[in-house]
């Protein structure tokens, strides 16, 4: 797995954003997946403004999203659905009808899982995956220990990853489930770019990149991907031994 380490957050989110406006330009149907989070907010900015200022047009592209809680409904503030549209969706030319989100509020959550495997399968797969990464190394809503031949399927969330999130929901309860884009649905996309910031996020870059690739490490098992790439600030570079080429 590359890594291309920048030297601050507005430096890799513009790096990441012209990877994704390449895309676009070359192929305007290209079907990308996309990561909510802190990490991603300087993408969406970069790419709005190429939008307005460029015309860089998404008329014909296909998004889909890698997760969403359980239970919360789409007009929920603190869904999935609500951030993706403030941030993006509804600031760009996205064709709703080319815009996926699991549906958390599905009254059967599998048979949600089954038909969002499906609408990837028919739009191609997936030609770029922007992710993010937990401290614990989660990628999507993939808690250490998820299987890498996993699908798009309902999970548990850790403690840790709640606790994260808490502050998102009332009283500090963020939900317990989530529908998640699975381990071997990310792994089968053709371009992954995964991106990390801040310091908080260093042990995490260093386990995935450096230690064993395991299940307990989700993030690790990119090193096995032809076509993956670390997207990193200094900051959260700075736990990588060396060897790592800026
Ligand atoms: C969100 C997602 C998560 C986040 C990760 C990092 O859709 O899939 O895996 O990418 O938790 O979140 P931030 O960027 O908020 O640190």
């Amino acid at each position: 797995m590359r890594a291309r380490v920048f030297p601050d957050y507005n430096a890799m989110s513009a790096a990441a954003a012209d990877v994704v406006a390449r895309r676009s330009n070359e192929e305007p149907s290209a079907v990308f997946m996309l990561p909510t989070g802190i990490t991603p907010l300087g993408i969406y900015r970069r790419l709005v403004e190429m939008h307005r200022s460029e015309g860089l047009s998404f008329a014909n592209a296909n998004f889909f999203n890698l997760d969403e809680y359980l239970g919360l409904a789409p007009d929920h503030r603190a869904s999935y659905h609500v951030y993706m549209k403030e941030h993006f969706y509804e600031l760009i030319n996205a064709d709703p009808a080319r815009v996926f989100v699991p549906d958390g509020t599905a009254i059967d959550p599998e048979a949600e899982c089954e038909r969002y495997e499906a609408a990837i399968r028919e739009a191609g797969g997936i030609d770029v995956c922007v992710l993010g990464i937990g401290r614990n190394g989660h990628i999507g809503f993939n808690e250490p220990g998820a299987p890498f031949d996993s699908r798009t399927r309902v999970v548990e969330l850790s403690e840790s990853t709640r606790k994260v999130n808490a502050s998102d929901f009332e009283a500090d309860r963020a939900p317990e489930r989530a529908i998640t884009a699975g381990m071997a649905t990310i792994f089968d996309s053709k371009s992954v770019l995964l991106l990390a910031s801040g310091t908080n996020k260093a042990g995490a870059v260093a386990a995935a990149v450096e230690d064993d690739v395991s299940e307990s490490m989700p993030a690790s098992m990119l090193r096995s991907h032809p076509n993956a790439v670390l997207f990193l600030d200094e900051a959260a570079a700075s736990d990588l031994g060396h060897g790592v080429a800026g």
